[in-house]
């Protein structure tokens, strides 16, 4: 059997950068400096700013040669649907201005202590909205150096899609509606990335937990992505690792020229795996 080929993203989490007044420019800048076939794009500026990059990214000038245009999403959503959160955004709050969110990220989980059980009704309640979610997981340094990597990150996955139905996260015909990224927390914003090979490991990993919590199509249905001080001189270490699917890039995706080479490395594994999956469909009797 064929199985559909997982799709190649560069996700750019703009953290607490850019008003509304430059976030426009600045996608609208990325977007045409980003165009590449094969390559699912998602720009996730600070909420305030969802609404500029939507009408930013809505022209045809940031558009892919295939056509592919650039997904917008959102940094985190509220565990509730609605309710009494002074300062908060839920998900249903989002139709309109997003199709996607993070959740996770090791900021959030760090600064409003967020839990993998709440980050699992995040998740729950991104899906209700029909968002697409980028579940962020990664351990510390302390755990790496005592050789706990694995089982920290596994304990996340397990953590946070104890309540998710594997049958409802599967890709659809537009896309993942799950996406994981191991972010390694002592390579965010550090300038100390991890190497291919450890992500790659952690890749295999994640894949195990997701398959033993009943994520049958695990292998072909979930990309995963690696993040932490993702730059156009290392995203090459990362593609080349036939498990990993993409990045989710920080500091480099506020600069139009560090996205400009991150997406175009990204290319060349979505046209090799196209060219693979074609030459396997030629060879099927
Ligand atoms: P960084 O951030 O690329 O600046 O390390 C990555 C992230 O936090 O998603």
């Amino acid at each position: 059997m064929i199985h559909p080929m997982r799709p190649v993203i560069v996700a750019g989490n703009w953290k607490m950068h850019t008003t509304p007044a430059e976030a426009g420019d600045l996608a609208r800048t990325i977007g045409a400096r980003t165009r590449v076939d094969g390559v699912t794009r998602v720009l996730c500026p600070p909420f305030v700013c969802l609404a500029a990059v939507g009408a930013a990214v809505s022209g045809p000038e940031v558009a892919a040669p295939d056509g592919t245009g650039i997904a917008v999403g959102a940094q985190d959503v509220h565990h509730e649907l609605a309710g009494a959160y002074t300062g908060s955004t839920s998900a249903a709050m989002l139709a309109g201005l997003a199709t996607w969110t993070i959740v996770g990220h090791s900021e959030r989980r760090r600064d409003d202590c967020e839990t993998d059980e709440q980050i699992g009704r995040k998740l729950l309640a991104a899906r209700s909205a029909g968002l697409r979610v980028i579940l962020c997981v990664g351990e510390q340094l302390a755990d790496r150096d005592a050789g706990r990597a694995v089982s920290v990150v596994d304990r996340q996955v397990r953590g946070c899609l104890a309540a998710a139905d594997p049958g409802a996260l599967g890709a659809d015909a537009d896309g993942p509606r799950l996406t994981i990224a191991y972010e390694p927390v002592w390579a965010i914003g550090t300038g100390r990335n991890a190497r291919g090979a450890d992500a790659a490991e952690m890749a295999g990993a994640i894949r195990a937990a997701l398959a033993s919590l009943g994520f049958a199509n695990a292998g072909e249905d979930i990309p995963i992505l690696y993040g932490g001080s993702v730059s156009s001189a290392n995203i090459d270490e990362f593609m080349t690792e036939p498990s990993i699917d993409g990045a989710l890039v920080g500091g480099a995706s506020l600069k139009p020229d560090e996205m400009a080479g991150i997406v175009a490395r990204a290319g060349l594994t979505a046209q090799g795996r196209a060219a693979g999956l074609a030459s396997r469909r030629k060879r099927r009797p």
